[in-house]
């Protein structure tokens, strides 16, 4: 066999190897450009990793499955819980007076990943420009980027955002900040990086599909695509050189993330650990998130498909799960800690997943999959936890902190985080003992009040507001 006019004996060799020849199959039919765009794309792929990542029926894996090891699952060993931190009001002071004092030294930084392609949400732009501000209809960028400015103010000291997009949302996020002037963060502190793609292969074959005769089908490699991005992309040398050793992580669908929580700040430093989490109860031993534990002493996270029912049902003598703590995805990483691993790629594993991906049959019919047809491999960040000596686990209120904006409708959907920072910013008004009327609608821009602490501070009892009501910078 030899390669088709135009294009590398030595990649067709490999292609020919790796049984990945078809995909030159409309190479003939190609224009240049189609050619060089086709050309590129193959020249990223490691086929040979993608041949030792395709397992047709993971099941079948010698090693232990998620579900055998859940078996092993005890309660994480270090711990603060929120009655615990409500109970001892001076540590917990004492805590956030230590994030501040992190903050005020510039060792903190934010990394929001916003690469996801948003499938469930069905937004037709990436997922950060969604609306979701009570009144003003304010997208979650800029309530993150609001909430990051707030805290620097307040801090003295600038933290830089480093956000990750991926080829579905680079292009569009960029251009979206640009036009509304990074929604007044410095360009000083404003760090893009793109992650990286896999290919999806048939779920059959293990060949890799087409998605058009010229372009193979990509998707964004994992959140956990994050630490290769921030290694090639020099984020760590930037950290480095600003002196930014601690790293708060959250993600972009969930607008109330408390952003560069001064007080979780604090106990992440005061319990020597590499890796923080924040969690929440879970509502119910069904609800579909992953659940923090200890394997053999290791905190982990295992994910809500892996758990077994007859685990996640397990309760202690009074009766409360055992299986407690449903991670938010909100974390504080040492970057040292993240840099080791980068460091050894191997380190950090692809799970697998079936979905529908539409592609172009042999044919060369377009092909729209009514069940799934493919696999699609994707890293995970929380499957750093294991490699970490110390992982705290903290508990936060859910309704305060964990609204994310998943699904088009029902629950975590845009109607449940509106209603929830509706919420939030009515507490905060009556706690300040402002009288509103039950239906009122509020925002509250960060840059207004950060917190309920700061919103005491700006206005009086006495003040009367009428609904809707936006309190702005
Ligand atoms: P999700 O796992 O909820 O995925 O991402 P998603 O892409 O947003 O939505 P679905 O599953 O397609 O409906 C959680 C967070 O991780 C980011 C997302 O942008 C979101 O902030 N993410 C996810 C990435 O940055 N890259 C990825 O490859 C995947």
């Amino acid at each position: 066999m030899t390669a088709p006019e135009s294009f590398p004996e030595d990649l067709y060799q490999t292609l020919a190897d790796f049984q990945q020849t078809h995909l030159l199959a409309w190479w003939d039919e190609l224009n240049e450009r189609e050619r060089s765009e086709l050309l590129a794309q193959i020249q990223r792929i490691n086929f040979a990793q993608i041949q030792r990542l395709y397992t047709p029926d993971p099941s079948a894996k010698s090693e232990e499955s998620p579900a055998q090891k859940a078996e092993r699952a005890t309660r994480p060993a270090t711990v603060v819980r929120l009655e615990d931190r409500k109970s001892a009001p001076t540590e917990s002071e004492k805590a956030t007076a230590q994030g501040n004092q992190l903050l005020a030294a510039g060792r903190v930084g934010a990394i929001l990943v916003a690469g996801g392609q948003g499938s469930r949400l069905g937004f037709s732009h990436p997922k950060g420009m969604y609306p979701i501000g009570p009144v003003k209809q304010t997208s979650l960028f800029q309530i993150l980027v609001e909430q990051l400015r707030a805290r620097a103010r307040q801090a003295g000291q600038p933290i830089s955002y480093f956000i990750m997009t991926s080829d579905a949302t680079h292009e569009e996020t960029v251009e979206y900040f640009q036009q509304h002037q990074n929604f007044g963060l410095s360009s000083d502190d404003l760090y893009f990086f793109k992650q990286g793609t896999m290919p999806a292969v048939d779920a059959e074959s293990g060949q890799i599909l087409l998605e058009q005769k010229h372009y193979i089908a990509v998707s964004p490699d994992g959140h956990g695509g994050m630490l290769a991005a921030l290694k090639n992309n020099g984020m760590f040398d930037v950290m480095r050189e600003k002196g930014i050793d601690t790293l708060y992580y959250h993600q972009v669908d969930n607008p109330t993330a408390i952003v560069c929580d001064p007080e979780f700040l604090g106990y992440h430093q005061n319990a020597n650990a590499a890796v923080s989490v924040k969690v929440v109860s879970k509502r119910s031993p069904d609800e579909k998130m992953g659940v923090v534990c200890d394997v053999d002493q290791k905190t982990q996270i295992i994910e809500y498909s892996d758990l077994p029912d007859s685990i996640a049902e397990q309760t202690d003598e009074a009766g409360n799960l055992l299986h407690w703590a449903g991670s938010t995805a909100i974390h504080i990483f040492n970057r040292d800690f993240l840099e080791q691993i980068a460091n050894d790629d191997a380190r950090l594993p692809f799970h697998q997943a079936n979905k529908k991906v539409p592609f172009i049959d042999a044919s060369g019919s377009q092909v729209a999959p009514e069940e799934p047809n493919a696999i699609k491999f994707e890293r995970f960040i929380f499957d750093v936890l294991p490699e970490a000596d110390t992982v705290l686990v903290y508990e936060t209120d859910r309704s305060r902190e964990f609204n994310p904006v998943k699904n088009a409708e029902g629950q975590d959907s845009p109607r449940t985080a509106h209603e929830a920072l509706n919420l939030i910013f009515s507490d905060w008004l009556q706690s300040c003992g402002v009288k509103l009327p039950a239906d009122a609608i509020v925002e509250i821009s960060p840059l207004f009040a950060v917190d309920e602490t700061e919103l005491k501070q700006k206005i009086s009892v006495d003040t009367q507001f009428t609904s809707p009501l936006y309190l702005g910078e």
